[in-house]
């Protein structure tokens, strides 16, 4: 790079979008630094910058919903009907044939830290299994071992990671010899980032030498598909179907054949998984139709008097949360980049460390920063077909979020006892409670015991007698 050419150019293009301060401190920078800071820069596309400044920066045009909102049509837990049971079984059996033909993928969404938790790394590595301390990751690693071995053929994993903690995720993946997978079945790569804003438009530097900025949300992660190779990878391997969940869920069904079966039978591009909210303020995404068009509305952007509103039978009118679980077709990602799309941004005003024009750190008490970011869900609308299948939210869904309380480390281990409790049982055997009906002792299933409560069955044999007080592990 000619950097005097290089920074002419800039400098003007910095000047012609009020972003000149991006180079106030020039002068203090060794060479190195220079070439770096251009480079930064040079990736940076002025006229969306221009754009995101006025419309999401300065004000919030992501909140804005446009049209009738109107509840989602879903395919629930238990089929309606003698010719929803059939297809509900067909689905199965297809869902099971392109598990064996290596048409599925994994996929987890993985550049959050794990900060909420008070932790301080990738969440991946919190570990979380009530008996084995098992970390998120070798929780999802040994799901995909137990698969791959039940369906014959290697399942891949795609894990994306951020700027926050790729270096990290890899070494934990190298010393922890990928839990027990090949090395060549696990894909991890990074997400995008976007620039850090003050309020009035600015982009923020990090330091003098560096600019401010953030992983660009999961929605990042249909660009970063296709970018990192991982797309290419799949091809190769013949994967037509992605898995997609997030990183904080260790009771997920990585790959439910009914799911993957409705998801291929309806010839859909982009599918869901949902459970009924808690109540109308559950924090998850709300599924509703726009103009006749599925959506998933974040619980922070739906009106709370749709948030509210009932049926005549008082249930609510959108009672169905998503658990973001998804299947996305390859082609579909494919399709994406192909026609250069973009999803809509999400405003965040967030504490942003940064520099100030003297070049002093400036570590906020407040918020005084703008992060854009996208969400893969806004994804949803662009599918030319998309299905919802509700599942229970005892069975799938323990979001470890918070330190204590809802969604937390606690009650995810709770959900994870109590599920091994309902498989054991369910297969005959009896658990010892207490007298308020509570467990009276600490379970843990692993995915190589059983993937589902209908594989204990086959494992009687192996379950030693369970009492008051005892800390199980079956594996
Ligand atoms: C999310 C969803 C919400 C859903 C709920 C279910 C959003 C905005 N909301 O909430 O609709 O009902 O989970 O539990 O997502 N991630 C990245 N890169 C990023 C940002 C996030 O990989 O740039 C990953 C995280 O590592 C995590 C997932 O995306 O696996 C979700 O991020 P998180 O911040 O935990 O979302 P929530 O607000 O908890």
């Amino acid at each position: 790079m000619d950097t005097a050419k290089t920074y002419e150019d800039i400098k003007k293009v910095l000047k012609k979008h009020r972003q000149s301060h991006l180079l106030a401190f020039w002068d203090q920078l060794d060479k190195a630094q220079r070439r770096n800071l251009l480079s930064q820069i040079h990736r940076l596309d002025f006229v969306k910058i221009d754009y995101w400044v006025a419309d999401y920066v300065k004000k919030n045009a992501s909140v804005a919903i446009s049209g009738d909102l109107a509840p989602a049509s879903f395919y629930g837990y238990e089929p309606d009907d003698t010719r929803q049971k059939q297809k509900y079984a067909r689905a199965v059996n297809l869902g099971k044939e392109l598990m064996r033909q290596g048409k599925v993928a994994a996929f987890v969404v993985a550049g959050g830290q794990g900060t909420r938790l008070g932790f301080d790394g990738p969440k991946g590595d919190f570990p979380i299994s009530p008996v084995k301390n098992k970390t998120l990751f070798q929780i999802f690693a040994e799901y995909i071992t137990a698969a791959s071995q039940k369906y014959k053929t290697d399942c891949p994993w795609y894990i994306m990671t951020s700027p926050l903690n790729r270096t990290r995720t890899e070494e934990i993946f190298r010393s922890n010899d990928y839990y027990g997978l090949e090395e060549k079945n696990v894909f991890i790569f990074q997400q995008g980032t976007m620039p850090n804003f003050s309020t009035d438009g600015r982009i923020l530097l990090a330091d003098k030498a560096n600019l401010s900025c953030s992983p660009d949300g999961h929605g990042g992660s249909l660009k970063a598909l296709y970018q990192s190779g991982a797309i290419e990878d799949m091809k190769r391997r013949g994967v037509e179907f992605v898995s997609y969940f997030q990183i904080d869920n260790p009771l997920i069904n990585i790959f439910d054949p009914l799911f993957i079966g409705l998801h291929a039978l309806d010839k859909a591009e982009m599918s869901s998984r949902a459970v009924i909210k808690t109540g109308p303020f559950e924090k998850v995404g709300n599924f509703c139709l726009a103009d006749g068009r599925l959506n998933i509305i974040e619980y922070s952007d739906l009106p709370d008097e749709l948030a509210e509103k009932r049926n005549p039978d008082k249930s609510l009118t959108f009672k169905l949360g998503s658990i973001a679980i998804h299947i996305i077709n390859r082609a579909f990602v494919e399709k994406l980049n192909a026609d250069g799309f973009s999803l809509p941004l999400h405003r965040a005003l967030k504490k942003i460390p940064n520099i100030d024009d003297c070049g002093e750190p400036v570590g906020p008490d407040e918020p005084n920063g703008v992060k854009l970011e996208t969400f893969v869900f806004d994804a949803v609308p662009l599918a030319s077909k998309s299905i919802i299948l509700e599942t229970l939210r005892s069975e799938e869904f323990a979001p470890t979020k918070n330190a204590t309380g809802v969604d937390s480390i606690e009650s995810t281990k709770k959900m994870m006892v109590d599920r091994a409790a309902r498989w054991l049982e369910s297969a005959g055997l009896n658990i010892p409670k207490k007298t308020d009906g509570s467990i009276d002792c600490v379970l843990e299933i692993t995915p190589g015991f059983a993937l589902q409560k209908e594989d204990v069955k086959e494992k009687l044999n192996q379950i030693p007698q369970i009492k008051p007080g005892d800390k199980i592990c079956l594996t």
